[in-house]
């Protein structure tokens, strides 16, 4: 049924007689669509990062073609589209680089065309914060639609989490307990299915981010990517978007400050992976929101870790999806009044109607707020003088003994200069030293590689050692564990307190105290900068030129500075 006379942004490609809506509509027409489609209806941009490069985005065409049944049923004009990709595992130097590369993309891909509201397909790790900023910065009608986490890993039946046992098994081999043999074996059983990463990596957290934001449809979180409940999702996706659009609810209407709030208390419940705290910070801030890594810190400090997740838990996100999924941990978030229930969501109950009376299947996977996985999860934010603008840490994936901790410096320029060195049997290091990591935050590397829990050396992985506290600009894999501080800020390449710590130098870490301290008289770090010698970037040319002109600190959410903010998606003129 046509909705005139109600004028959508569309209108003005495809609405009246001129010669450019003839040209508008008759290119389209190739493609089969029929004459009614053009008349008046709300045209719904399906945004997708499918790639074949792209593993855990891979099905995603699929998932398409059942938000399309949606959007048709509710009367709707979908139109799917191709966006630059991020795929996590074959992306290099690190898929963080291109995040604000396909953000920029997602936006200008929306302005340009006639669009009036978008589905967002994402999975794999940076597609779902780079297609929210570019969404954002544009404001239309706008649902987010994971592709859903791969069904458990499985080796010599035993369940194996994407990426946390790589890390594992790596040090077992290098630690002697695991043969290469073994180790490639077990390669054949981690990737099971299509989805994304089962742990509670970068990718579920993201999900899960989405659904406690209420950007996306509840159970959009877990559900796993080859369950026929994910189809039925994007479909009910495409009913609501063609809604929103009728409603006018643009994405600034959902993703309001409580909105954040609430996102960073389900991420200390779910022992959410610490990439989250960039990207949150980045889609905010897209949004004119002014969130910081101080409300990580206020509203995430006292949350305890509720689901049993690898890679600070056991189980998988199979199992949380069977277990009740995020609307069980979001009632029990709300019933202990560390919800905002009145935050709004593109299903249209609020979120406290969403979760109200959601069922625990499974007590062990999903615990309470009585028998936590830890009891302060959430992201530590730390400062002192080796951070002024700040460094993070996970508890729930970090080692109780070590989260305060005093020792002497092993200090690593570079990633490579770490590779060189880190396995030398003369390098002077013992378990209670200070592994220090320079020069990979967001210009130094740049774009910030995942090399923050840099491996322990074999020789005190052979003696037993499991955990060191380290310190690096970099970040971590969500799917990483260990008692790692990373997003110092600022890095060291930016001329970051970071950049002057020396090999033999004490440093004192206390998460509780949420200090990081470098024990060196501010006279002897004064000398030190006199010193210090800027990185050239020499040789850094195009768009990482680019990328290391603008580029923000990790405290700022890594975003280029000229993309902060809303320039909504307008009309812009036509050139025929
Ligand atoms: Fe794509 Fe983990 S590598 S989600």
């Amino acid at each position: 049924m046509a909705d005139e006379p109600r004028k959508y942004r569309s209108t003005s490609w495809f609405g009246g007689a001129g010669k450019n809506a003839f040209m508008h509509r008759s290119w389209m027409k190739n493609e089969g669509h029929p004459p009614d489609v053009f008349d008046g209806r709300p045209v719904i941009g399906i945004c997708n990062t499918w790639s074949e490069l792209t593993p855990c985005n891979a099905h995603l065409r699929t998932i398409a073609e059942h938000v399309k049944r949606g959007v048709y049923e509710a009367g709707g004009f979908p139109l799917e589209f191709p966006v630059m990709s991020l795929g996590e595992s074959n992306m290099r130097p690190t898929a963080m680089l291109f995040r604000n590369l396909a953000s920029m993309d997602v936006e200008e891909s929306i302005r340009s065309n006639p669009i009036d509201g978008v589905i967002l397909l994402v999975g794999c790790d940076k597609t779902t914060p780079a297609l929210l900023m570019g969404a954002a910065s544009c404001d239309l009608p706008t649902i987010a639609v994971s592709g859903g986490p791969m069904l458990n890993g499985n080796f010599r039946g035993k369940a194996i989490g994407s990426g946390t046992h790589v890390w594992k098994f790596y040090e077992d081999v290098k630690a002697g307990r695991m043969s290469v043999d073994d180790f490639l074996a077990a390669e054949q059983g981690q990737s099971r299915s299509a989805g994304s990463c089962m742990t509670m990596g970068t990718a579920s957290t993201m999900a899960s981010m989405v659904e406690a934001l209420g950007i996306g449809m509840p159970d959009n979180a877990a559900i796993p990517a080859v369950d026929s409940r994910r189809a039925i999702l994007a479909q009910e996706s495409g009913r609501r978007i063609v809604q929103l659009v009728r409603e006018d609810v643009k994405m600034s209407k959902i993703l309001v400050r409580e909105a954040f709030e609430n996102a960073i208390r389900v991420n200390g419940a779910i022992g959410g992976s610490t990439n989250a705290v960039i990207h949150l910070i980045a889609v905010a801030r897209r949004l004119g929101l002014d969130l910081s890594l101080d409300d990580w810190d206020k509203f995430g400090r006292d949350v305890p870790t509720i689901v049993d997740l690898m890679p600070s838990g056991r189980y998988l996100m199979e199992d949380f999806y069977y277990a009740g999924g995020l609307r069980a941990v979001m009632r029990v978030l709300d019933e202990h009044g560390l919800l905002h229930g009145n935050a709004p969501s593109v299903a249209g109950p609020t979120i406290g109607e969403i979760v109200a009376d959601a069922p625990n299947y499974n007590g062990e996977v999903i615990r309470s707020f009585e028998e936590p996985l830890t009891p302060q999860g959430g992201i530590a934010v730390l400062r002192g003088n080796l951070a002024p603008g700040g460094a993070v840490i996970k508890p729930s994936a970090a080692t109780e003994a070590l989260m305060q901790h005093r020792g002497r410096a092993v200090v690593f320029e570079t990633i490579e200069h770490y590779y060189k060195r880190i396995d030398d049997p003369d390098l002077d290091i013992d378990a209670s030293c200070i592994m220090v990591l320079k020069n990979c935050g967001p210009k130094g590397y740049p774009g910030m590689a995942e090399v923050g829990n840099m491996p322990l050396p074999a020789k005190l992985l052979q003696q037993g050692v499991t955990d060191m506290v380290r310190i690096s600009d970099a970040r971590m894999s969500g799917t990483a564990y260990g008692t790692v501080v990373l997003h110092t800020a600022p890095e060291a390449a930016a001329g970051g307190p970071l950049a002057l710590v020396r090999d033999g130098d004490m440093i004192e870490l206390d998460v509780a105290g949420r200090r990081l301290h470098l024990d060196v008289s501010d006279a002897e770090l004064e000398a030190r900068r006199a010193d210090w010698v800027p990185p050239t970037h020499e040789g850094i040319n195009g768009y990482q030129k680019l990328f290391v002109d603008h580029v923000l600190q990790a405290d700022e959410g890594c975003d280029f500075d000229f993309l902060l903010g809303k320039r909504e998606a307008g009309i812009p003129r036509h050139s025929h």
